[in-house]
């Protein structure tokens, strides 16, 4: 079965700081969003990879990944995004050709993911299953609170919940296309991930082991990071 893989590229990058969308922002020379589709099409499955741009930098986009060479295997498309993340993915979705039953979703936002976890996905699909989260277990304990009094006050605790249960999910979450096609029909609720409205229709989701180094690029602190795991690459 052909694999495409959908890119939500369309966000700001607000905690980043201020510069240029955050898929834009370059590590050690080339732009995040380079980084993130070249870790897609490393997969030998994967023979499409839809781009969803910020809103107003579609032809950038599109101009940035003719000058980067993919593999001769792997096509590619750019569309412009939304408002939220799940907008954005929609939007990657209703451009897919037919063909390719297996979707995967990775944020840009994670250039740096090793091919192995990309497959190990990928195969979990294959293996039936409607969604498949890349997991780690966490390691920091995790409080549930009540809002603070005030704003910027102390947050009571009300629970701990079993660490050893617990797992930080991450990206590419591959899925039975139809399976996420009808996720985003029918799921209307704010999330904050593709397999969370597959979980709503009461599909089977499973967790694969992720990897340290398909972390988020969320704050400043993780362009360091990032920088810093592609220069011990190159060694
Ligand atoms: N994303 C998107 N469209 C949006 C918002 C987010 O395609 N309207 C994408 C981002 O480009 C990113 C991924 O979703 O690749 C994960 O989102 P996040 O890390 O939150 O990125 P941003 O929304 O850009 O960052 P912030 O929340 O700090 O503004
Ligand atoms: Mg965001």
């Amino acid at each position: 079965t052909p694999v495409a893989a959908v890119i939500p590229a369309a966000g700001r990058g607000v905690r980043l700081g201020p510069g240029a969308p955050k898929a834009l922002r370059t590590l050690n020379g080339t732009p995040m969003l380079i980084h993130a589709v070249r870790a897609m099409a490393a997969s030998r499955a994967v023979s499409l990879v839809v781009v969803v741009a910020p809103p107003d930098g579609a032809a950038e986009v599109k101009s940035l990944l003719d000058a980067h060479a993919l593999p001769e295997r792997t096509d590619f498309l750019v569309v412009p995004g939304g408002e939220s993340r799940q907008e954005s993915v929609r939007l990657g979705l209703a451009a897919l050709p037919p063909g390719h039953d297996i979707v995967l979703v990775h944020d840009a936002a994670r250039p740096l993911v090793p091919v192995d976890t990309v497959d190990a996905v990928i195969e979990a699909v294959r293996d039936g299953a409607g969604a498949v989260v890349p997991a780690l277990p966490l390691a920091d304990t995790v409080k549930q609170v009540e809002p603070a009094a005030a704003p910027g006050g102390a947050e009571p605790v009300v629970a701990t919940p079993d660490r050893s249960l617990l797992r930080a999910v991450q990206t590419p979450q591959g899925f039975d296309r139809a399976t996420l096609e009808r996720a985003h029909r029918t799921v209307t609720d704010d999330v904050t991930d593709d397999a969370s409205m597959v979980e709503q229709l009461g599909e089977r989701v499973v967790a694969v082991p992720g990897h340290e180094e398909a972390f988020k690029v969320t704050r400043p602190l993780d362009l360091v990071l990032a920088e810093a795991v592609l220069a011990r690459r190159r060694l």
